[in-house]
């Protein structure tokens, strides 16, 4: 089958270091695709990549059929890319509710003008997106937030909040940049449901993570990265017991607490 991304040899350099060397890999359609590594082994600049923040130095990104190498973000999200922060990007000048809908009008673009205007014809749209975007907070457990200023929610529920803003703008691939960091145990068991949820209603998910409970308990394969590098790529089951991933992680556990 073909697959949903495909990766070829992307090398993006930051001065003269590769934050990525010749990383190559293809994402399939459907399921929890997750790309862990050691820190700075390159994950996030991955996820950058794949977004169109960053243009890599060397490789292509495909999406489907389409070429996106060198594109802007607008394209990737066109291509229904979305994604969530390492650090929760959140709009704290808006309500809980209103970060929501934002996702939801970048599907929409329509939407906005007449919520401004306050078009009395266009009030059964506003109040429709007003429903979808309650409907995206109850789906990631935020039902308790409803009215609430985006300001007094705690950090576990403003990460929820970045992933109901990204679904709402109904993506094919959603990508997670650390989702359990800073949570508790419990926490990260139900954030392990929630993702679990999110791919079985058809959007396929890339999860970097560093709790690995969480990885090998919702991820059908797993990318490792190392120093920009490919270093394994399989199922859990291949990546737990590989001698090079798990020498690269004892080797930083030294100065590490993941
Ligand atoms: N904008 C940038 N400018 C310069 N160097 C960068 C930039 N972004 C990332 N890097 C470097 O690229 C390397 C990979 O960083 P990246 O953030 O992708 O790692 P990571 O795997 O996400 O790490 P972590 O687990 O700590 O989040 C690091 O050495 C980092 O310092
Ligand atoms: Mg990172």
């Amino acid at each position: 089958m073909k697959p949903l991304v495909s990766v070829q040899g992307i090398t993006r350099l930051f001065g003269g270091l590769a934050a990525l060397e010749d990383v190559s890999f293809d994402v399939p359609e459907g399921g929890v695709h997750a790309i862990i590594g050691p820190n700075g082994a390159g994950k996030t600049t991955m996820l950058n990549v794949l977004t169109g923040v960053y243009t890599p130095s060397e490789g292509t990104i495909r999406i489907g059929d389409d070429d996106l190498t060198g594109k802007p973000s607008h394209a990737f999200a066109r291509h229904g890319i979305g994604r969530t922060f390492q650090t929760p990007q959140i709009f704290f000048n808006m309500s809980a509710l209103e970060n929501v809908m934002v996702g939801l009008h970048r599907h929409e673009q329509h939407a906005l003008l007449p919520a401004m205007l306050r078009l009395p014809k266009m009030a059964a749209g506003e109040r429709d997106s007003l429903e979808r975007a309650v409907g995206h907070m109850r789906e990631v457990g935020l039902s308790a937030y409803l009215g609430a200023d985006s300001t007094t929610l705690p950090y576990g529920a403003l990460k929820r909040l970045e992933v109901a803003r990204a679904i709402a703008s109904r993506p094919r691939l959603l990508l997670l940049d650390e989702p359990a960091a800073g949570l508790n145990p419990s926490e990260a068991v139900e954030l392990a449901e929630l993702i679990r949820d999110i791919a079985a209603g058809g959007i396929t998910v890339v999860l970097v993570e560093h709790n690995m409970r969480l990885v090998m308990s919702i991820s059908q394969t797993i990318i490792v990265l190392d120093q920009g590098r490919r270093l394994a790529a399989g199922t859990p089951a291949e990546v737990r017991e590989d001698r090079r991933v798990i020498k690269a992680y004892l080797g930083a556990e030294d100065d590490d607490d993941a």
